[in-house]
């Protein structure tokens, strides 16, 4: 699937985690505008994607998939018109099986009819879920509409929604531009967390070309509190995450907003050098005092001190957990605060974080001089 998509990970938004099955044509060209009126769009979040439930319940006499004649009346090819007119991309969902999660048809054995068929709509991007699998392995049943979607000629994204069973991350390289590596997020802390140290061990297998994938993102979803959120971006962005947003974004808290528009985090995420960064150290109670970085183009790196716990704590990185001479000066900036804290921290650098929140920074070490000159 060498079409040149996901040089980064994708942006953009997806109806699953605030709509469900409750979606129509009007949300979708909703979203599409509001993504342009509040400059999400111009931030880099362009694929439109509509998740399960667009179809009808039954394939028509000639074997198609057939958008659903009560929510999706105009078709999903006037529904790409629109999203394109925009300027941005549209993005579907099938299943490799037989139904999809919520039992419309699904595309395992009518990989190459459905592919030709969404080509011929002009959509950009296919989520592929994992529902109704009949017990055949995925390496058996994802390929297949890679192959299809390679065969129409049109440059299609492709998201392999696997959920993390048989460990995509060794075989999905070959396949799609990102594959789920766990189960399904919900709205919570708890599930954040789990999956972000979930996904935390794939790290290696990511770069440009294909993404880990620990699922959409909850951001302004109700569910947790403006520091869990706050966390959950940076700890999305640092980790190389697809950053669609599963909120309303026609009704969005200037909370929601602001996070999701912190342009600092998103060019962490967007960095051309594509390493998914980790959790390096932890350490204190339940090691719930936490430091991921990773490095970025630059010769910088990105560093979030994460404080697991419920109360305000300060976490300490020192320079040798994320590989520099102890020796190093480095200039840091609060990418939460837009400023620089320090010009020249020598050995480590510590901060209070507030409880299940974090604090993001990008350190760059000063060029090393030499006195004699
Ligand atoms: C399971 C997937 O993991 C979710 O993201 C969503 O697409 C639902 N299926 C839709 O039924």
């Amino acid at each position: 699937l060498g079409n040149g998509l996901a040089k980064t990970p994708q942006m953009g938004w997806n109806s699953w985690n605030f709509f469900a099955c409750d979606i129509n044509e009007d949300v979708i060209k909703e979203t599409a505008d509001a993504l342009v009126s509040t400059g999400l769009a111009k931030l880099g979040y362009n694929y439109v994607n509509i998740d399960d439930c667009w179809s009808e319940l039954v394939r028509d006499s000639k074997g198609q998939l057939v958008p659903d004649s009560k929510t999706f009346p105009s078709g999903i090819k006037s529904l790409a018109d629109y999203v394109h007119s925009k300027g941005l991309k549209l993005g579907i969902y099938s299943d490799a099986g037989a139904f999809t999660c919520q039992v419309r048809p699904g595309s395992l054995f009518h990989e190459s009819d459905d592919a030709k068929l969404f080509a011929s709509w002009g959509v950009d991007y296919l989520k592929y879920d994992n529902c109704f699998n009949l017990g055949i392995e995925p390496e058996k049943r994802y390929p297949p509409m890679r192959d299809a979607l390679n065969a129409t000629g049109r440059t299609i994204f492709y998201s392999l929604c696997e959920w993390g069973v048989h460990d995509p991350a060794l075989w999905a390289g070959q396949v799609g531009h990102s594959w789920r590596t766990t189960d399904d997020i919900n709205d919570s802390w708890a599930s954040m967390t789990t999956i972000a140290d979930l996904n935390d061990k794939w790290a290696p297998y990511a770069g440009p070309g294909g993404w880990n994938d620990p699922d959409m993102l909850e951001v302004g979803n109700g569910g947790m509190t403006y520091q869990e959120y706050r966390a959950h971006f940076s700890i999305w962005a640092l980790m190389k995450a697809p950053l669609l947003i599963g909120c309303d974004v026609r009704n969005m808290t200037s909370e929601t907003y602001e996070i999701i528009t912190n342009e600092e985090v998103i060019a962490v995420n967007q960095d051309p050098l594509g390493v998914q960064g980790r959790k390096v150290y932890s350490y204190g109670p339940d090691d719930s005092l936490q430091v991921w970085a990773g490095p970025l183009s630059g010769q910088r790196l990105a560093v979030v001190l994460w404080n697991r716990g419920s109360k305000t704590a300060t976490i300490t990185t020192k320079w040798d957990v994320l590989g520099l001479e102890s020796s190093m000066s480095v200039s840091i900036k609060d990418l939460w605060k837009h400023e620089y804290v320090s010009k020249n921290s020598v050995a480590s650098f510590g901060a209070r974080v507030d409880g299940h929140g974090c604090e993001m920074y990008i350190f760059t070490p000063s060029t090393v001089t030499h006195s004699a000159f």
